[in-house]
């Protein structure tokens, strides 16, 4: 399949009046994508093995704080094993009807389990079941396996509430490094690079498209 034709051409504000803190921006930014785009709080995240070799999903994003960026997961799955090991992680958000982007690095905490506890009572009912029941990222013979599993757990917490299990909790990925990217005319796009400075302000860096 050859893509060489398709060509999109970008266009937005210019972003120069981006905030001293990427935090404050980032929030800006995601609180203009959730009217416009779909899956708005959708990132990608890399992590890496112990081999060095990385691994990127989408997840999503819970939470902005002065903290960084919180998604939850299960850490008995892939991503939660690398971090457990290497707690360091990148992502990406991708707007396309905006034609941005905001990438991020840096070292990668975990919520309290009080905070998980709250996240996790306010998902649905089925959607705690799934996680209970779900060993994210081991391999499963038949799928039919996992609905089975899913059936009887639900049938069985029906009118119960569903504990958090013990492995599955938020992380929070801390802007150490952020890059925000708005698409311009004619490929003269804009980026404005944040450093974290040890005094935790950040250093900002225009970068050339
Ligand atoms: C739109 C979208 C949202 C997702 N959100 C999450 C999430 O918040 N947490 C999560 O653990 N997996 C989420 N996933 C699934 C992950 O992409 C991935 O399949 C799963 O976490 C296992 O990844 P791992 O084996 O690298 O740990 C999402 C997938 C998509 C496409």
């Amino acid at each position: 399949m050859k893509l060489s034709s398709i060509r999109s051409e970008y266009d937005g504000e210019s972003i120069e009046s981006l905030p001293a803190d990427p935090h404050v921006g980032a929030e800006l930014w995601l609180e203009h994508a959730l009217k416009v785009e779909a899956e708005a709080t959708a990132f990608s995240l890399a992590t890496t093995g112990a081999d060095g070799r990385l691994s990127v999903r989408v997840v999503l994003a819970k939470e902005i704080t002065s903290a960084g960026v919180t998604f939850y997961t299960n850490g008995h799955s892939l991503k939660g094993l690398q971090l457990d090991k290497q707690p360091v992680a990148a992502g990406v958000f991708f707007w396309p009807k905006q034609h941005r982007q905001i990438r991020f690095e840096g070292a990668v905490t975990r919520t309290t389990a009080a905070e998980a506890d709250e996240y996790f009572a306010s998902r649905p009912h089925a959607s705690r079941v799934a996680s209970a029941v779900s060993n994210q990222s081991a391999p499963l013979a038949h799928y039919h396996e996992l609905k089975t599993r899913f059936e009887k757990a639900l049938a069985e917490y029906a009118g119960l509430p569903v504990p958090r299990p013990p492995h599955w909790g938020g992380y929070i990925v801390a802007f150490e490094r952020v890059e925000f990217w708005q698409g311009q005319p004619n490929r003269l796009h804009q980026r404005l690079h944040y450093d974290l400075q040890s005094d935790g302000s950040y250093k900002r860096t225009w970068l050339e498209p």
